[in-house]
């Protein structure tokens, strides 16, 4: 049952790296203190599925590539990836309700087969904010916008969204604990903020209702990167 997952399986470190080398000596060293390692579209475009086969030798894969497209490309492209059975996939709600559905039997054809990938929908991008959702013809409060898509996600049969931790309490209220929640955006006390806006503590945004939580920079910058994702975990125990 997800929601009585340890500390150290939900906390997901992203490999926001350029090569393979740099991805696989951080998993390796990570490997115990973290539950999965994130793979985003700038190291899969660079090193493909060769690296997450790598990867799977020592941590389970969230393979972070947001597909939005029309619904049988996003089954298609869905399909290719499947067969590595990473532990996360993802596409992005905004897509519509017929490609979130086509997502959501992919990944369930999938698990009838015996793999166990979960899928995942992207609500609004943290770096939309009211102006930008404007721009694109949106009226709507990012938050609220979050919240419509992450119900939307749920009735089309998908297992989780990515939201911010701060839209994670409401999220978790409207569609119930049996539902993931993954929150990026996540600073230790006392830690750099960097570019993002809108952090909580690693305790924080399990109290919000976090399923896993994505730490990158606090991590992989640290001068000693398992010292970090240990402290976190310390953290995380607190909530
Ligand atoms: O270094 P940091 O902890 O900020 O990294 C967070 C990771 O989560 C990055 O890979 C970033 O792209 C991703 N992410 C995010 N905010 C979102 C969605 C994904 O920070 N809304």
């Amino acid at each position: 049952m997800t929601q009585n997952l340890r500390p150290v399986d939900r906390l997901v470190v992203a490999l926001d790296v350029p090569t393979a080398a740099e991805a696989l000596a951080l998993t390796r060293a990570l490997s115990g203190s973290v539950g999965m390692v994130k793979v985003g579209l700038e190291l899969f475009c660079a090193e493909g599925p060769a690296l997450v086969r790598e990867l799977q030798k020592h941590a389970p894969v969230f393979l972070d590539l947001k597909f939005h497209d029309i619904p049988t490309t996003v089954k298609r492209a869905l399909e290719a990836v499947l067969p590595l059975n990473p532990r996360l996939v993802n596409v992005h709600a905004q897509g519509g309700p017929a490609m979130l559905e086509a997502a959501a039997s992919a990944v369930k054809s999938h698990r009838d087969k015996g793999g166990h990938t979960e899928l995942l929908a992207v609500t609004v991008l943290t770096s939309l904010d009211r102006e930008a959702l404007a721009a694109v013809g949106s009226t709507a409060e990012p938050g609220d916008l979050a919240l419509h898509l992450a119900r939307l996600s749920r009735d089309c049969g998908v297992d989780g969204v990515v939201c911010s931790a701060k839209e994670a309490r409401a999220v978790r209220e409207a569609c119930g604990d049996g539902f993931r929640l993954l929150t990026p955006g996540i600073r230790p006390q006392g830690a750099s903020v960097q570019d993002q806006a809108r952090v909580l503590s690693p305790a924080q945004a399990l109290r919000e209702g976090s399923t896993w939580l994505v730490v990158g920079r606090p991590i992989t910058q640290a001068a000693d990167p398992v010292a970090a994702a240990q402290a976190i975990l310390r953290d995380m125990a607190e909530a």
